[in-house]
């Protein structure tokens, strides 16, 4: 049985004040109810609330993740944070290959691939993200662009390595859109996805591995999302940022 795993991205939102009410209100929530021993949960603040969130979370369970990462260790490279620094504020998980970061940023599947081998050896998890445009889904593409994502994404990463890494479906139609897949829809992409992991590695990896879905999860399509079988949890962007609705979707999944 694969232990579902939810994660709140919240984007590029939020100030300060707002970062630590939210994580304060999850904290307070979660920490009496039990749920975060049956299932894991994250949230992924913006780089500059890492370390304030990290300490208002303290030793509730709720752990951290960053939305990006850059993959050279260190050095001469104005602007960007290395997979270590993540570490050394407290970031258990790091999110890369986000369809925002693809599409909006433009971000290769090999530069992608790159952040994912630096995450792995920093020692911390990744959440690697595919999904594939409306426009490609039209076309029949999906499954093309899932193989596309996911092999070139995980080249070079080993078999022993790949308990430390979370793949996340995001269609991109689905993104911040209210335009949920179908439990069908993500059912098929997450069977397809798990087939993959196997030609790529094999069984017991492709067993192992979870699968979360993410694109307009809120609280009352998540449970039948997560009753599916290879949905192991949630990725969540806009119901990430209210406590009720978080709280909401990690019920469901800890119901599931
Ligand atoms: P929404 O839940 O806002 O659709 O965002 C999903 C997402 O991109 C999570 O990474």
């Amino acid at each position: 049985m694969r232990k579902k795993f939810i994660a709140g991205n919240w984007k590029m939102n939020l100030d300060m004040a707002g970062a630590r009410a939210l994580a304060a209100g999850l904290k307070g929530k979660l920490s009496q109810s039990g749920v975060l021993e049956r299932l894991d949960v994250a949230v992924c603040p913006p780089f500059v609330y890492l370390t304030t969130i990290a300490q208002v979370l303290g030793d509730s369970n709720i752990r951290i993740g960053a939305q990006n990462v850059y993959f050279e260790p260190q050095g001469a490279f104005t602007g960007e944070i290395s997979a270590e620094m993540l570490k050394d504020v407290g970031c258990r998980y790091v999110i890369v290959g986000h369809s925002e970061r693809r599409h909006v940023i433009g971000e290769s599947d090999d530069l992608i691939n790159q952040k994912l081998r630096a995450v792995l050896a920093g020692d911390l998890e990744a959440i690697l993200c595919i999904g594939e445009l409306l426009s490609e889904r039209e076309k029949g593409k999906t499954e093309e662009v899932i193989d596309r994502q996911l092999r070139s994404g995980l080249a070079l990463v080993e078999k022993h390595e790949m308990a430390r890494v979370t793949i996340a479906y995001e269609p991109v139609w689905a993104i911040g859109t209210g335009k949920v897949a179908s439990p069908e829809q993500a059912q098929q992409a997450h069977a397809f996805t798990r087939g993959i992991l196997a030609s790529l590695y094999d069984d017991s990896v492709s067993q192992a591995v979870r699968i979360q879905y993410g694109g307009s999860v809120k609280p009352d399509n998540a449970a039948d999302l997560l009753k599916q079988t290879d949905v192991d949890g949630a990725l969540v962007g806009g119901a990430s940022l209210k406590v009720d609705d978080f709280t909401g979707i990690i019920k469901a999944g800890g119901a599931n």
